[in-house]
Formats: structure tokens, C-alpha cells, sequence
């Protein structure tokens, strides 16, 4: 039985998740893609600091060592911004090799251009992880919901975000009080611009809705708003009235397939399914022509489910690497 050699591009958080998942669900993962899956090599920016890896695993911060790899079968992309993750997804592509990102902003500035490529180099391109985090909105969208035509998205896609409106409703904090815990706890980056500004979201709602309809957004046409001038009085005046603040991206789909997409935050009533999605769980509710409205619910960050949705996404296309693995 060969194995199924993969790399994984950034190991920090995500990255190294994937690795201790793939090191601990072996058998599974047997199981599910009839080979071991090994990795082979992990590419870093820092090469002088110690990684927790077997000594065989090649640690460099060189990605044309990683190309060179003989019968590399896969690239876990974990990096944070559009280059230099762009470039090696591109060149892996090119070179046969299939490809799981869980890079949103990467992936909402160039994913049509990534699919576009692996369908001419007959690979495949995994994206789950970059909406919503560890739910499979994503497959259900893609595999689940062929047949129907969704007419609406309504969804909560920033934990960070979600957790901060919590805590200032429930205990009623400052937003910069709410910010420095979510920082504590390790929700919010250092830099936060791109979750209180609503960048975050709307990475996501760009990439559901190139998903949804093939057509390349023109993100000047999306309406985006953050949380950052939300104030204690507009969650507390929210609160009197029986609704909660949630910061939304909103897709509208018509017939034709325009569609109409925003970001912002939304003082939602106990009625809407979004109400009691609290902390830093996402949500997304689906609503599609023949099914009715669908709730999707669960942990949109973090380093276990996000990595989790990358290996769903390899055992999925490990059918695929049988056939290149052949063919390379
Ligand atoms: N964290 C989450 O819960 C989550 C959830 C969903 C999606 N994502 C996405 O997943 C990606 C990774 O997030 P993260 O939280 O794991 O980030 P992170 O902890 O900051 O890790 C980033 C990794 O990328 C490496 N890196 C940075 N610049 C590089 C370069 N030029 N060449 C090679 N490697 C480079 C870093 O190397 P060093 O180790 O040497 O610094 C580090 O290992 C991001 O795109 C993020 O948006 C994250």
C-alpha cells in the first residue's frame, strides 16, 4: 500500500493542527482513502525556530523544495494573506499536485482563478475551511444542495466579531473591553482590522457567492460595515427593544443570478435564526427554493475544527490523487 504524501504550507495554528490530526487518524484515514497519508515536508517563514514534527519531515522555508518532492501528492495551504500563498497553490496546481486552503482572503481574491486552473490541470481545489471554519457549509452547498437553487444567505462568519457583541450584551463591556478578551483568549488577532472592520465576513460572503453563482464579485458593489462603532448604548437600546445586534453577510440570489450582497451589522428579533447564535460559533441559514430554510451551526475558528474540515476535504478528493498518482 503507497501513501498519500502531502505538505502543509504554514505551521502555525491551522497548519500545525492539520499535522497532529493526520499523525492521530491514521487508521481513519486508512480506512476512508485506502493509503496512509504522510507528511512529507512543512513549509515556514522562520526556519531557525524548533517545530514539533518527526525528524523526517522536511522543515524549509523554500517552496521550490517542496516542488522538487518526488510523488508529492498534496499541499495543505495555511498561510496568512494573498502572497505568498497564491503563488505556490498556483505552481502546485500546475505541477498536478492537489490543493486544501484554508486562506480566506487568498481564496476570495483568486479562488475563481485557482478553480479555473485545477479544472484545465485536472486537480482539485479544497476550500472548506474558509467559510465558517469548522462547519461543512461549503460540501453541503456544493454536494448537498445540487438540486436547489439558493435564493438567500444569511450568516454569522466572524467568531471573533460574534463573541465581542456577546460579552458587551451580557456583561455589558465596552467594545475595547470586549476586544481585549477576545485577544486574551485567543480569538482576535493582534491586528484585528480585519474582524471588527467586517473584512473578515466579507472574504467569506465574496467567496459563497462566486460559489453560488461562477461570477467574479465586484467587491466595490458590496456594502461592508464592521462592528467597530457599534457603542454599549446601540446594543443596550437593541436589548429594550428584544433584539440582539449581529454582524451579518447577507447574499440575495435572484433568477437570473444577480446578486445583491452585504455585510453589516443587523438588530435581529428572537424570530431569526440568528438570534441565539452566540459567542464565537457561526451560523449560516440557507434559504433554497426547494428545501425551505436550513440553520448550520458550529465553531467557525479555531485549530481543531478548522483542520478537521482540511482532512474531510482531502479524504474527499483522495480519488482524485489515485488517478494523478497514476498519470504523474
Ligand atoms: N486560526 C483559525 O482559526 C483559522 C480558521 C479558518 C481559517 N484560517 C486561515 O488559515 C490561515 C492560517 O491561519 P493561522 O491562524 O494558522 O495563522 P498563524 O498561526 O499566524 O500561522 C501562519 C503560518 O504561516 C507561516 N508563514 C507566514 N508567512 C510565510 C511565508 N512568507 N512563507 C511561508 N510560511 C509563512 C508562519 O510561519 P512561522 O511559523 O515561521 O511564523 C506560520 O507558521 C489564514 O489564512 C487564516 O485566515 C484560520
Amino acid at each position: 500500500m503507497g501513501s498519500i504524501k502531502v505538505a502543509i504550507l504554514g505551521f502555525g495554528t491551522v497548519g500545525s493542527g492539520v499535522y497532529e490530526l493526520i499523525e492521530a487518524q491514521q487508521e481513519r484515514l486508512i480506512q476512508l482513502t485506502g493509503r496512509r497519508v504522510e507528511v512529507v515536508a512543512v513549509l515556514v517563514e522562520d526556519v531557525s525556530r524548533q517545530r514539533d514534527v518527526r525528524p523526517d519531515v522536511l522543515v524549509t522555508d523554500d517552496f521550490e523544495d517542496i516542488l522538487r518532492l518526488p510523488e508529492l501528492d498534496v499541499v495543505f495551504e495555511a498561510i496568512v494573506g494573498v502572497e505568498p500563498g497564491f503563488t505556490h497553490l498556483k505552481k502546485a496546481i500546475e505541477s498536478g499536485v492537489q490543493v486544501v486552503t484554508a486562506n480566506k482572503e487568498l481564496f476570495a481574491h483568486k479562488g475563481i482563478e485557482l478553480r479555473e486552473l485545477a479544472e484545465e490541470c485536472d486537480v482539485q481545489v479544497g476550500f472548506e475551511a474558509t467559510v465558517a471554519g469548522g462547519v461543512p457549509i461549503i460540501g453541503a452547498l456544493t454536494q448537498l444542495l445540487r438540486m436547489n437553487r439558493i435564493v438567500k444567505v444569511e450568516a454569522i462568519l466572524n467568531g471573533t466579531s460574534n463573541y465581542m457583541l456577546t460579552k458587551m450584551r451580557e456583561e455589558q463591556m465596552t467594545i475595547d473591553e470586549a476586544l481585549s478578551e477576545a485577544q486574551a483568549l485567543g480569538y482576535a488577532e493582534a491586528d484585528p482590522t480585519n474582524d471588527i472592520e467586517g473584512f473578515d465576513a466579507l472574504f467569506k460572503v465574496v467567496i459563497l457567492s462566486e460559489l453560488l453563482t461562477e461570477v467574479k464579485v465586484d467587491w466595490n458593489q458590496v456594502r461592508c460595515s464592521g462592528i467597530s462603532n457599534l457603542t454599549s448604548g446601540d446594543i443596550n437600546h437593541a436589548s429594550t427593544r428584544g433584539e440582539r445586534i449581529k454582524h451579518v453577510g447577507r447574499l440575495l440570489i435572484d433568477e437570473e443570478g444577480q446578486v445583491e450582497a452585504e455585510v453589516r451589522p443587523v438588530s435581529v428579533d428572537e424570530a431569526h435564526k440568528l438570534y441565539s447564535i452566540e459567542g464565537v460559533d457561526n451560523g449560516v441559514v440557507v434559504t433554497a427554493d426547494l428545501v425551505g430554510e436550513l440553520v448550520f451551526q458550529g465553531p467557525g475558528a479555531g485549530k481543531y475544527p478548522t483542520a478537521s474540515v482540511m482532512i474531510e476535504d482531502l479524504v474527499l478528493i483522495s480519488k482524485s490523487i489515485k488517478k494523478t498518482a497514476v498519470s504523474r
